[in-house]
């Protein structure tokens, strides 16, 4: 293998260390900008030539040889592994040299790898946010399936995870739904900040060639360009939201893993989980795991340390460009790869589970989920609900002893502890009645629920088209 000429080799006489060459060296991973780099340098390059540094020749030629080695790299597997090299930027170069030879060296004429690299990450992580929204919103589309294949199916919600009140299984999805809409703005919002142009900072102070920043960026699809040289080469700003965002993203399908977890224990029984998406042991022969939902919950503390990472590796940082921030690269790298296999595997997962409706409406029937609505019934009979709440659980508590729910006591048993209740109170108390009293906007009501789940549709289709 040989190795490339450093880009800085002049002012040296003697050689990197081995070792600190490969602490140095940033190829093995930065390779995934090449595509990306390639691109910015043919901009740069036009930049260049309309700045009168390059002839219409000389350009032509460079960019003609970038653009051959986008092919080369494409169709030769060893492409990249045939030299070894610093970074990206430096194999792109040294590349082009070998192929156009010297009017390659004058590429570099007016940039800094600083400005480059900030740009070239940019244009990459544009495309990957657009791609992760679009995982993102197959998931919501699972969810939407799900939700309309159990319309009528209806679960105990929980607070402290303590049966509380009767809830739509389409609720529950509509729930997670709203976190994806949310994650998804979050995630264009990030990709109107990265979609700015660096380039022409140069290494911190700007570039002394005339170049029109303006039009290189037009070229490249950005929005506009940065504002201020020092700032635009040591600005990971862009990186830190996007692991943000995708924290938040991954804290969400963090929760609704351990949900399904939950529900499908033998103990819930709400769940069953496909063969698709489950493990065995290698011991008891009768279980199943669902090792798929405990690795999406454990793949968010791995985005979440990304984040963490790029603040530290940020925040003791001088102005302007400093070599830490290479480390930003597989910190984003890897958020990208764990974001869009989890989202892909959450929505397997959606697609492989049978809802027992059976036996989570028979929960919602059990441990006094209605117990609100006795206290909400008093209250349409006069009684301040504070006074309501109190004479409820008393009733609660004398059914306990009975070992029955409130609409198995006797009107009679009830009415010792409260003369307002009268035979109506059994249609009040009833799982349909307790559902579809929720019916103000956001609220369980079967009509509420439908109304959004038709909303949610419309959405995703309005965005398709
Ligand atoms: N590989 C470097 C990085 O990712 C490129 C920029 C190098 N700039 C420099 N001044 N050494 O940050």
């Amino acid at each position: 293998m040989t190795q490339t000429k450093n880009l800085w080799g002049g002012r040296f006489t003697e050689g990197a260390d081995q070792t600190f060459a490969e602490f140095n060296n940033s190829f093995g991973f930065d390779r995934r900008l090449f595509g990306a780099d390639i691109r910015a340098s043919i901009a740069h390059c036009d930049g260049l030539f309309h700045a009168g540094v390059l002839t219409r020749l000389e350009a032509e030629r460079i960019k003609n040889g970038l653009t051959t080695l986008l092919k080369r790299a494409d169709f030769d597997k060893n492409y990249f592994d045939e030299i070894s090299a610093e970074d990206v930027h430096s194999f792109i170069e040294s590349r082009l040299i070998q192929l156009v030879g010297d009017t390659g060296r004058k590429l570099h004429t007016g940039r800094s790898r600083n400005d480059q690299v900030a740009t070239a990450f940019r244009l990459w992580l544009r495309e990957e946010i657009t791609d992760t929204s679009k995982l993102a919103r197959q998931l919501q589309t699972s969810l939407l399936d799900l939700a309309e294949k159990n319309r009528g199916a209806v679960l105990p919600g929980y607070t402290h995870l303590q049966r509380a009140q009767p809830v739509l299984w389409a609720h529950w999805c509509l729930a997670y739904f709203e976190m994806l809409v949310r994650d998804r703005e979050r995630l264009d919002e990030v990709w109107r900040r990265v979609n700015v142009l660096p380039l022409g900072s140069a290494a911190l102070a700007g570039t002394s060639y005339e170049i029109d920043r303006e039009a290189v960026a037009r070229d490249l699809g950005f929005d506009g360009v940065t504002a201020n040289s020092l700032d635009a080469v040591s600005d990971r700003d862009f990186a830190i939201e996007f692991t943000g965002a995708c924290s938040i993203l991954m804290m969400h399908l963090s929760r609704l893993a351990e949900d399904l977890i939950i529900y499908a224990t033998n103990e819930f029984g709400f769940v069953e989980l496909g063969d698709a998406i489950s493990t065995g042991s290698s011991l008891m022969p009768q279980k199943k795991n669902p090792d798929a939902m405990e690795l999406i919950r454990g793949k968010s503390a791995r985005v979440f340390g990304h984040h963490a990472a790029l603040l530290t590796m940020m925040k003791g940082l001088p102005l302007a460009y400093n070599k830490d921030m290479q480390e930003d690269k597989e910190a984003v790298f890897d958020t990208v790869d764990t974001v869009s296999l989890t989202l892909r595997v959450t929505e397997i997962v959606l697609r492989n589970i049978t809802i027992n409706a059976e036996k989570s409406r028979l929960a919602a029937a059990k441990g006094y989920l209605n117990a609100t609505e006795l206290a909400d019934y008093l209250v349409q009979k006069g009684e301040p609900f504070r006074i309501a709440h109190d004479t409820v659980g008393r009733v609660v508590l004398f059914a306990i002893s009975k070992g029955r729910e409130l609409n198995e006591l006797g009107l009679e048993e009830m009415r010792e502890f409260s003369e307002k209740i009268e035979i109506d109170v059994f249609d009040a108390l009833s799982l349909e009645k307790t559902l579809a009293s929720k019916n103000q906007i956001g609220g369980t009501s079967p009509e509420r629920v439908f109304e959004a789940l038709d909303a949610a549709k419309r959405d995703l289709e309005i965005e398709a088209n």
